[in-house]
C-alpha cells in the first residue's frame, strides 16, 4: 500500500443497519433503496445496508441494494455463525463489490452471555471468519465492546482475524465509553503489537453515549484508522453514531492539519439529511453541526456584521459546501422549470424528468402562496414529494373552522383504500378537530406519542414541517410534512403515520422475527 493510499479514509455508512436500530427509526423497504442510493451517489465507499438473518424484510433490503449497487461496497452484518454468514453471503453477493462484516463481543461482559472461554471464542473467530473469507474476498471482523477489552486479548483475536483473513477489522466503542486520547492510543497499540496489523484496514466504530463519537472517530484516524464508521445525522441505538456529516466536514476543513482525504461530494449532505430525518422519524435538532437549522445561522449584531464585512470571521465552511445555496436569490412564482432544475442541482439534488414534474407543480403552488421561496423551502417540497405516494389513506380535502367562542370543526374528505369518505368532527383547537376527523374515518388504536411543528423558514407564510410518532402494538410509526397551512400539515404528517402502520401491519409476523447479540454463543 502506498502513503497516498493510506491518507484516503474510506467512509462506511451504517445508517441501515446501526442507524435503523434506534427505537423507532425503521425505514420501509422503498425507503431504504432510496437512501442506499443516494449514499451511493455521494461516494459512500462501503454502505452497511443490513443486517440479513434479523428477518426476511432486512434480507430483500440487503439483496435489491447489493443489486443496485453502482460505485459503493456492499456490506452485510453476521454473527459469529456460520448460518448468520451465509445468509448474509446471500444477500451482498448480487453487489458488484460485496462484503461480508462478522463480529462477537470480546470485552468480559459480552464473553459471559455466550459463556465462551478466552480460547472457546479464539476457536470460534478463526472458523467464522475463515468460513466468510471463503465465501468473500473482502471480509471485515468486529470484536463488539472492544474499548472494555483486556488489551492482550483484542491483540490476540484481532491477530486470530487477520490470519483468518479479514481485509478490515473494526474497533467499535459500542457503549461510547472511550475518550479521544484513549482512541488513538488503542488504534496505535494495535497497529504496533499486532502482526499483519499493516496488511489490513483498520476501522474506527464510535457511539455517542458520552458525546465524544465524531472525536473519538477523529483521533482513531490521526492514529491510523483508515475506516471511519458513521451515519447521517448520527443516528444509531440510544445517543447514535459518530455523525457522517461531521467526520468529512472536519476532514475538509481542517485539511491543512488533518491531510486526509474522502472521496464524499459534500454538496449532497444535506439532502440526504434531511431524507434520513424524514423516513427515519428523527428530526435534526436545530443546532447540529453542519445540518441543523441554525448551523449557519448568524442572529447577534456582532457577528450578523461581521458576516458582512468578511464571511471568514464567523464562518468555517460555506453553506454551499453542504449543499445549501446560501448566497443564491430565492425563486419566486415568475420562476421556471429550468431555475428550479439549477437550484436542485445546487442543493445536490438529483431528480428524474417525472419527479422533476411533480416537485415544479408543488414549488408552482408554493410560489402561488409564499412570496419568496427559499433553500429549505425546496427542500421540504422534495422531501414532500418523495414521501407522498400511493396510500392507502390519501386526503382529497380539509376545511377547518376555528377561533374563539366555541370548538374548532374540522371537515375532511378521505380516500381510504380507494373509497372516499368524508366526515365533520369538533374538537380542542383545529388540529385536535383534524386529528379526529381522521379517525372517525379510519378507526385505529395508535397512540400519538409525539407531535412536532417547526417553521422551515422566517415569516408568517414559512412552511410548518410537522413530525408526528404514533405506537400501535408495540410497533412504531412516523410521518413528516410540510405545507404553509399548519393544521393541513399536521393532518398530512398524521396520515403518512397511519400509511406506515398499516404498511406494517399488512406484513407477515414473521418478518419481524427479534435478532439478538446474546445468540452469537
Ligand atoms: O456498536 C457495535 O459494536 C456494533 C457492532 C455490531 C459493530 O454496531
Ligand atoms: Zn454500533
Amino acid at each position: 500500500m502506498t502513503d497516498q493510499a493510506k491518507d484516503r479514509v474510506y467512509i462506511f455508512d451504517t445508517t441501515l443497519r446501526d442507524g435503523e436500530q434506534s427505537p423507532g427509526a425503521t425505514m420501509t423497504h422503498d425507503e431504504k433503496l432510496e437512501i442506499a442510493e443516494l449514499l451511493d451517489d455521494m461516494g459512500v465507499d462501503i454502505i452497511e445496508a443490513g443486517f440479513p438473518i434479523a428477518s426476511e424484510g432486512d434480507f430483500r433490503a440487503v439483496s435489491e441494494i447489493a443489486e443496485r449497487s453502482k460505485n459503493s461496497v456492499i456490506c452485510g452484518l453476521a454473527r459469529a455463525q456460520l448460518n448468520d454468514i451465509d445468509r448474509c453471503w446471500e444477500a451482498v453477493k448480487h453487489a458488484n463489490r460485496p462484503r461480508i462484516h462478522t463480529f462477537i463481543g470480546t470485552s468480559p461482559l459480552h464473553r459471559a452471555i455466550p459463556n465462551l472461554t478466552m480460547d472457546e471464542m479464539a476457536e470460534r473467530i478463526h472458523d467464522t471468519v475463515t468460513h466468510a473469507r471463503n465465501l468473500c474476498d473482502n471480509v471485515q471482523w468486529s470484536p463488539m465492546d472492544a474499548t472494555r477489552t483486556e488489551h492482550d486479548y483484542l491483540c490476540r483475536v484481532v491477530e486470530i482475524a487477520i490470519k483468518a483473513g479479514a481485509t478490515t477489522i473494526n474497533i467499535p466503542d459500542t457503549v461510547g465509553y472511550t475518550a479521544p486520547v484513549e482512541s488513538a492510543e488503542l488504534i496505535r497499540m494495535l497497529i504496533e503489537k499486532v502482526p499483519g496489523a499493516d496488511e489490513i484496514i483498520f476501522a474506527t466504530h464510535c457511539h455517542n453515549d458520552l458525546g465524544m463519537a465524531t472525536a473519538n472517530s477523529l483521533a482513531a484516524v490521526e492514529a491510523g484508522a483508515r475506516q471511519i464508521e458513521c451515519t447521517i445525522n448520527g443516528l444509531g441505538e440510544r445517543a447514535g453514531n459518530t455523525a457522517l456529516e461531521e467526520v468529512v466536514m472536519a476532514l475538509k476543513v481542517r485539511g491543512d492539519i488533518m491531510p486526509f482525504e474522502t472521496h464524499i461530494d459534500t454538496k449532497k449532505i444535506m439532502h440526504i439529511s434531511r431524507r434520513v430525518a424524514t423516513v427515519s422519524g428523527f428530526p435534526v435538532q436545530y443546532n447540529k453541526a453542519i445540518v441543523g437549522k441554525n448551523a449557519f445561522a448568524h442572529e447577534s449584531g456582532i457577528h450578523q456584521d461581521g458576516m458582512l464585512k468578511n464571511k471568514e470571521t464567523f464562518e468555517i465552511m460555506r453553506p454551499e459546501d453542504v449543499g445549501l445555496a446560501g448566497t443564491s436569490l430565492p425563486l419566486g412564482k415568475h420562476s421556471g422549470r429550468a431555475a428550479l432544475r439549477a437550484k436542485l442541482k445546487d442543493l445536490g439534488v438529483d431528480v428524474g424528468d417525472n419527479q422533476l414534474k411533480d416537485i415544479f407543480v408543488r414549488f408552482k403552488d408554493l410560489a402561488d402562496r409564499k412570496k419568496e421561496v427559499f433553500d429549505e423551502d425546496i427542500l421540504a417540497l422534495v422531501t414532500a414529494a418523495m414521501t407522498d405516494g400511493a396510500d392507502h389513506l390519501e386526503i382529497v380535502s380539509l376545511k377547518v373552522v376555528c377561533g374563539t367562542g366555541g370548538p374548532a370543526e374540522a371537515t375532511l374528505e378521505m380516500e381510504v383504500g380507494g373509497e372516499e369518505k368524508s366526515t365533520v368532527m369538533e374538537g380542542d383547537g383545529p388540529v385536535d378537530a383534524t386529528f379526529k376527523a381522521v379517525r372517525a374515518l379510519y378507526p385505529n388504536s395508535a397512540r400519538l406519542q409525539l407531535y412536532q411543528v417547526n417553521a422551515v423558514t422566517e415569516g408568517t407564510d414559512a412552511q410548518a414541517t410537522v413530525s408526528v410518532r404514533l405506537e400501535e402494538d408495540g410497533k412504531i410509526a412516523t410521518g413528516q410534512s410540510a405545507d404553509t397551512d399548519t393544521v393541513y400539515a399536521s393532518a398530512k404528517a398524521y396520515v403518512n403515520a397511519l400509511n406506515r402502520l398499516h404498511v406494517r401491519r399488512s406484513k407477515t409476523g414473521s418478518d419481524q422475527k427479534e435478532i439478538s447479540y446474546k445468540d452469537v454463543g
